[in-house]
């Protein structure tokens, strides 16, 4: 096995989803490696969505696989893949809006760990690091959109996956929460790998070690920053307009 093999935390070989007509993700070679940080970019209706469900199990795939920490999880249901360490978040926000911020957390945190006692500290060490230690007993409905964000970013740290899945976690966020998210994501990858759908470019160039590019299903464009920039075919794309 070779180092870039060895640093491989989950890879998919043809990956495809058709939805009645619409092939949404087109035989998709994609690998991430520990401890990245990867932005997947590319215009609405690209994809993004459909292949990071994909990978956590959220949707079943037309055919391909997904290897994840050594092990083809391609038929694994969703709560086996986050039991074995995928962890996201999505673009509809998934958590209990009649319980509190706190209760959120908790439940997330029990989910992994079965323990109920002793998780105060973990809770409250998360919510400090998203911005909303102060709101821990506040309704989560009550929330705006971009806390509840924040919240379901909590709850997806809390749970310590080895992959961290986030889709479009910046939408709704003011501009200092989408600097303390920057910094939050970059402290992250010290211990998890991020695979981040964004659409804030800022976002991207200032936090991702590599960018892929999805266009109609396919990655078109793979590298780092310049190479993204500079590329022809992603500048005609998507980042010319
Ligand atoms: N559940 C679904 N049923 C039918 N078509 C879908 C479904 N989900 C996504 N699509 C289609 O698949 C394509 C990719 O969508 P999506 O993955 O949401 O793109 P992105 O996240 O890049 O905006 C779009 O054409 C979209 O309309
Ligand atoms: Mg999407």
């Amino acid at each position: 096995m070779d180092t870039i093999e060895k640093n491989t935390l989950l890879y998919t070989e043809n990956l495809s989803k058709n939805f009645q007509g619409i092939q949404a993700v087109k035989n998709v070679n994609f690998k991430i490696n520990k401890n990245e940080i990867r932005a997947l970019i590319g215009p609405n209706g690209a994809g993004k969505t459909t292949f990071v469900s994909l990978l956590c199990g959220r949707i079943k795939s037309t055919n391909g696989a997904v290897f994840f920490d050594g092990k083809d999880i391609s038929n694994f249901p969703v709560y086996k893949r986050i039991s074995g360490g995928i962890g996201y978040t999505f673009q509809i926000t998934s958590i209990f809006l009649n319980l509190t911020v706190y209760e959120n957390v908790a439940l997330a945190i029990k989910e992994e760990t079965g323990k109920t006692n002793s998780i105060d500290k973990e809770i409250s060490n998360v919510l400090d690091k998203v911005g909303l230690l102060d709101r821990v007993n506040q309704r989560s409905g009550d929330l705006s959109y971009g806390h509840q964000r924040l919240l379901e970013l909590a709850m997806g740290m809390a749970q310590r996956p080895k992959l961290l899945i986030l889709d479009e976690p910046t939408q709704g966020l003011s501009d200092p929460e989408i600097d303390n998210f920057k910094f939050l994501i970059k402290s992250l990858s010290s211990s998890t790998t991020v695979l981040l759908i964004e659409h804030n470019m800022d976002v991207v160039m200032s936090i991702a070690d590599k960018i892929s590019v999805l266009h109609f299903g396919e990655i078109i464009a793979e590298g780092d920053k310049k190479t993204i920039q500079n590329d022809p075919i992603v500048q005609k794309a998507y980042l010319g307009d």
